[in-house]
């Protein structure tokens, strides 16, 4: 029976093969550009355990890694995370509107689980709920013993001409430029949430996942995550399976660590949900499923895969009437673009790369969805992953029907941008190697690290840029003015 599904696979991933074979011989025109700019070409370290951005805060049982995330659909609830060392206590936050007053309180819960020789602190979530929009609230965790005090701004409320300014950051890591690329993005004094696109501490590339690594990051990142909402995308780093050490619940450090409101969007995991906030509304997809992974475990377990097949039966699971394609299918028609004009889809693998790295890993996932993607109108899809920047132009590769031969990328009014910013600095270097020419869709790309902000204005404005590391914070090496899909003119909703 299981040689039966390998067969199935082997099957789909040949007809994959014979379309990139065919776009290969159709070949493409000369592209965009290619930026020159000169980097440091060496491999990024990692911050040693003793750096001062890993220093556990003073006192005892003190709350460390304080992160904060959206916790409804429209915004009006923060979930606080946040890890205790040495006893569980209190799960509670105290919160208000005035720093001297908190006089609102919530209780959370707590968890912990073990990672082959690792335990973990105690995981406190607890979420803050009826919060008002656009307001600033204060609020306290580590009650009964060491308290430490943290600050958010909630979403405005969800409307037409909202102006909100998000940060993107992918494949972050712990390295020295990690901390460089964290640090120009909060040099942006507008920027008031991360969308995170994947891979965030690259704990696996550590013997056993040192987990411990988990919590390097978490306390790396909090100077940003406790005040503002960091979005979660699901990386591949995030997976965490590990058979040779008795691992195969894939993404244990990950749901354990990281809470996302999945359920509010009706979404039965936590890798694929969506949210409102401002004038924007995302969705997040996985680029790698539960569902893939218990294939993955099945087929390891038998020992009929090697781990190249399994990576590439992991990446097809991702595919057609899984608990993915089904809830897409139902959400995106739900997107009102006269309540949030802007539609923004986030995911770890990007569809479009012209780097010589995880190359067509998107596909399998384009294939299916870019025809509803073109069909909503999405402005724009940012993605990790490859470790470098590029941008393409508004492209779709939907014509194809087998027969017609129409498999290269067009130009197409109705496609969103495709931006892969999987160049936040970890440990793994830069992806240098580019296909030669630059392919047509391909609008600008460059192997530095750096983040790029996206500053709604109105509903029919976006500005974008992109920041890169060597550069300070004022200056942008790439930008765009995002004109809205839905709204060409501010009278008139095209969708
Ligand atoms: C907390 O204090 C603020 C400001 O004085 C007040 O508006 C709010 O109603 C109070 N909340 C509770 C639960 O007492
Ligand atoms: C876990 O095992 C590794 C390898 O045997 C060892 O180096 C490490 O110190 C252990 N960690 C803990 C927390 O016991
Ligand atoms: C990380 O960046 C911060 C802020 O720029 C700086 O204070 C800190 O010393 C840096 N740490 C390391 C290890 O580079
Ligand atoms: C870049 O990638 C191509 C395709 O994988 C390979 O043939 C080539 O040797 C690589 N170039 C360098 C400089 O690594
Ligand atoms: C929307 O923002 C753009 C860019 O700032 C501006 O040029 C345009 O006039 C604004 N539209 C409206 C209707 O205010
Ligand atoms: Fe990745």
């Amino acid at each position: 029976m299981a040689r039966g599904v390998e067969g199935k696979m082997r099957l789909g991933l040949g007809v994959m093969l014979s379309a990139v074979l065919a776009a290969g011989l159709a070949g493409f025109c000369q592209g965009g550009v290619t930026s020159s700019f000169v980097r440091k070409a060496e491999k990024t370290a990692d911050m040693p355990i003793d750096s001062d951005v890993f220093a556990v805060p003073p006192g005892y049982n003190a709350p460390q890694q304080v992160h904060i995330t959206q916790g409804n659909h429209e915004g009006s609830a923060m979930i606080i995370s946040w890890v205790t060392e040495d006893e569980p206590g209190s799960s509670d936050v105290l919160y208000g509107t005035h720093k001297d007053k908190l006089n609102n309180s919530a209780t959370g819960k707590h968890t912990r689980y073990s990672f082959f020789n690792y335990t973990s602190g105690y995981i406190h979530h607890c979420t803050l709920r009826r919060l008002k929009h656009d307001t600033t609230y204060y609020y306290a965790v580590g009650i009964d013993h060491t308290v430490r005090t943290f600050w958010f701004t909630t979403p405005p409320k969800v409307g037409l001409d909202v102006p909100y300014t998000f940060g993107l950051i992918g494949d972050l890591g712990q390295s020295y430029d990690s901390n460089i690329t964290l640090s120009h993005y909060e040099s942006n004094p507008k920027a008031q949430a991360v969308l995170f696109v994947g891979d965030l501490s690259y704990a696996d590339n550590y013997p056993n996942h040192d987990n411990a690594r988990w919590d390097t990051w978490g306390r790396f990142v909090e100077r940003s995550a406790a005040y503002q909402p960091w979005i979660w995308t699901a990386g591949n780093h995030e997976i965490d399976f590990a058979p040779e050490i008795g691992e195969i619940q894939p993404f244990k450090p990950f749901r354990h660590r990281y809470h996302v409101p999945y359920k509010a969007s009706g979404s039965t995991a936590p890798f694929w949900y969506s949210i409102k906030h401002g004038s924007a509304y995302i969705i997040v997809l996985a680029s790698y499923s539960a569902y893939g992974m218990k294939l993955r475990r099945l087929l390891f377990q038998r020992n009929i895969a090697t781990d190249d097949e399994l990576q590439l039966n992991l990446l097809s699971f991702t595919g057609k009437y899984t608990p993915q394609y089904k809830w897409l299918e139902e959400e995106l028609p739900k997107v009102d673009r006269s309540e949030t004009p802007w539609l923004i889809v986030l995911m770890h693998s990007p569809w479009y790369n012209s780097y010589n790295y995880h190359y067509m890993e998107g596909e399998t996932m384009r294939v299916m969805y870019e025809p509803w993607l073109v069909q909503h109108k999405v402005d724009a899809v940012f993605a990790g992953h490859v470790h470098a920047y590029e941008r393409s132009h508004r492209i779709s590769n939907i014509a194809y029907n087998i027969v017609n031969g129409k498999c290269q990328p067009v130009e197409d009014e109705s496609a969103p941008v495709y931006i892969t910013i999987g160049d936040g600095g970890n440990l793994e270097g830069l992806a240098t190697n580019m296909t030669e020419p630059q392919p047509s869709y391909s609008a600008f790309r460059e192997a530095s690290f750096g983040h790029a902000i996206f500053e709604i204005k109105n509903r029919t404005h976006a500005y974008y840029a992109w920041h890169r590391n060597q550069d300070g914070y004022s200056r942008v090496a790439d930008s765009m003015w995002f004109h809205n899909r839905c709204w060409r003119s501010p009278n008139e909703n095209q969708c």
